[in-house]
């Protein structure tokens, strides 16, 4: 009997079992001809779409990417397929532009359908949920918003207001790096950092080992890690891998756990201000400003603590990676740092060091920053966007939610448009405003940028005078002060590949380079120039 009942409940079960095994197979076996049904088809290059490598069924050229470098396989691609490649990632439609003519016919004059941002499930849904991040908005009302409460920080009368700012923590920096020379790498990972923290939450960041310095990079970190390619799985392109068990998805809850963080740090920053703002004893900040019409911008309390993390996401890694490539450049191409030295001791003497009100007068400084943003420009490949109608182009079709990307890299590689393009020559802006050899497009007013590294359409960067006003400060004084060598033990390498961390930004990863004050006289300025910055900065204090 109990055998008897074993055997029956065994049957049923293994008849069950078999049951079920049967229906997942069948289920699993539905899915996948459903999959194939769907994404054999879409990942078909569209008719009239431009050229490309050929893909596989399903995977279109997803196979064919690098996780890392992206910028150089699309550069790669161009010299094959031309200035406009078109890929498929999947069902996804890609199209990567890499010369200037392109990108200022369809990111500047056809701006108002290429500025919107593609779907990015981890980041909008994941990190950073509530539409609080404008990185991630598509083109519409609320990246409106947000972008108009960022740029109230970065225009007009603002912007003249920061400079007091930029000037006071430059000579902060110089003292630092004179005191402490082996820590330069951080010491101007502070001044950018350090800055943005002021002008937007009147807050200071005096060291580099302060909580509100460290916990920010380290929270950039931890956000440039999970955003990087590859980090997830592409559930964008196969949307139905979200849906997967969520023990196969570890990357979810670390997703959710770094937005956690970060906003707890946007909050505590905001917090802070408002506490002072209470007590009345806020330096003036721009936060105060937001806070103060926050009833008008119609932007949510997430938003608005959001738009000053924004602020100093967007303006901190960016510019200390800028000034980190300004000191590679200068231990590796010694002839111009001679050049830059004796344009600014003409300029200032050795009783003064450059300040802001030199800047408009150091041509040669200004064309080797221009040389930075070609040589080693930030975001290579150029942040995606999508294309939110129909649109054709030379013969060719782009469709609507097609993901565009303005390869920097190419556009400022290009051996038609620049001498030696893999050198570093600043000379090349001295005489030609778009650094290009002649015969180049180079006439005035035909709406092509400068340069690119700051993007182009209605998305491009707000924050480039600001940005400049940084560098050029930072870049003269240092120029002023310091002679800067190359480890002899340890030589730059200018290998494009070893240049760019991976990181969502993108600079060098911290190298070797000796800097040294350059006589006694230029020590007496720095201390004085110090002793000036404390009194200015204290207002910042907690
Ligand atoms: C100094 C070097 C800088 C570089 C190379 C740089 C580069 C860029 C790039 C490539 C973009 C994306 C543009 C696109 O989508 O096509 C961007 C966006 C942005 N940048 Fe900058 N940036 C710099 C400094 C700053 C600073 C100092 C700020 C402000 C404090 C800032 C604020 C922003 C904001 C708010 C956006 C988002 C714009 C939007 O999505 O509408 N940037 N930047």
């Amino acid at each position: 009997m109990a055998f008897g009942h074993i055997f029956f409940a065994t049957n049923m079960m293994l008849t069950g079992l078999a049951y079920v095994w049967k229906f997942v197979v069948a289920a699993l076996a539905f899915a996948f001809a459903s999959l194939l049904v769907y994404y054999v088809p879409a990942s078909r290059r569209p008719r009239n779409f431009p050229p490309g490598p050929p893909g596989l069924p399903v995977l279109g050229n997803l196979h064919q990417m690098p996780v890392k470098k992206l910028f150089l396989k699309f550069h790669e691609w161009q010299k094959q397929y031309g200035p406009v490649v078109g890929l498929k990632l999947g069902p996804l439609n890609v199209v990567v532009l890499s010369n200037y003519k392109p990108v200022r016919e369809l990111y500047d004059k056809r701006g108002n359908i290429y500025s919107s941002r593609p779907d990015h499930y981890v980041g909008n849904n994941l990190i950073c949920p509530n539409e609080v991040h404008i990185l991630f908005q598509p083109y519409g009302p609320t990246w409106r918003a947000l972008r108009k409460a960022a740029v109230g920080l970065l225009n007009g009368p603002s912007i003249e207001s920061i400079i007091p700012l930029q000037q006071a923590e430059s000579s902060q920096t110089m003292y630092d790096i004179m005191q402490t020379p082996e820590q330069w790498f951080e010491h101007l990972r502070r001044y950018a950092a350090a800055v943005v923290l002021e002008a937007v939450y009147g807050q200071r960041g005096a060291t580099y080992d302060d909580p509100k310095i460290t916990g920010f990079f380290e929270i950039e970190m931890a956000f440039a890690e999970i955003m990087a390619a590859g980090a997830t799985p592409p559930v964008d392109a196969f949307p139905f891998l979200k849906h997967i068990a969520s023990f196969l998805t570890h990357y979810k809850s670390l997703a959710v756990a770094v937005g956690n963080k970060q906003k707890a740090f946007y909050n505590a920053l905001f917090d802070n201000t408002k506490a002072r703002m209470n007590r009345g004893d806020t330096a003036p900040c721009y936060m105060q400003k937001l806070l103060e019409g926050s009833q008008q911008s119609g932007l949510s309390h997430d938003q608005l603590v959001y738009v000053g993390g924004i602020l100093l996401e967007a303006g901190s890694e960016t510019s200390a990676s800028n000034l980190h490539l300004f000191v590679l450049a200068m231990i590796s191409h010694p002839e111009v740092l001679k050049k830059a030295q004796k344009e600014v001791d003409d300029l200032c003497g050795d009783s003064v060091s450059p300040s802001a009100r030199h800047i408009k007068d150091l041509p040669y400084m200004r064309a080797i920053m221009t040389e930075i943003f070609r040589w080693r420009p930030l975001a290579p490949e150029g942040p995606p966007h999508m294309l939110t109608q129909d649109d054709w182009y030379d013969g060719y079709f782009l469709p609507k939610g097609t993901i565009v990307f303005a390869n920097t890299w190419s556009i400022h590689h290009d051996e038609s448009e620049y001498d030696k393009p893999a050198d570093f020559i600043p000379e090349r802006w001295l005489n030609n405003k778009f650094g290009t050899t002649a015969g180049g497009d180079t006439v005035d007013g035909d709406n092509r940028r400068v340069t690119y590294a700051f993007g182009a359409s209605r998305r491009v960067c707000p924050g480039q005078e600001m940005g400049e006003n940084s560098l050029m400060i930072n870049m003269a004084k240092m120029a002023w002060a310091f002679d800067m060598k190359a480890d002899p033990d340890s030589p730059p390498d200018l290998d494009a590949r070893a240049t760019y961390s991976d990181s969502f930004v993108g600079g060098p990863h911290a190298f070797p380079a000796i800097l040294t004050v350059r006589s006694q006289k230029h020590r007496e300025v720095l201390e004085r120039d110090h002793r000036e910055a404390q009194e200015f900065l204290r207002r910042y204090e907690d």
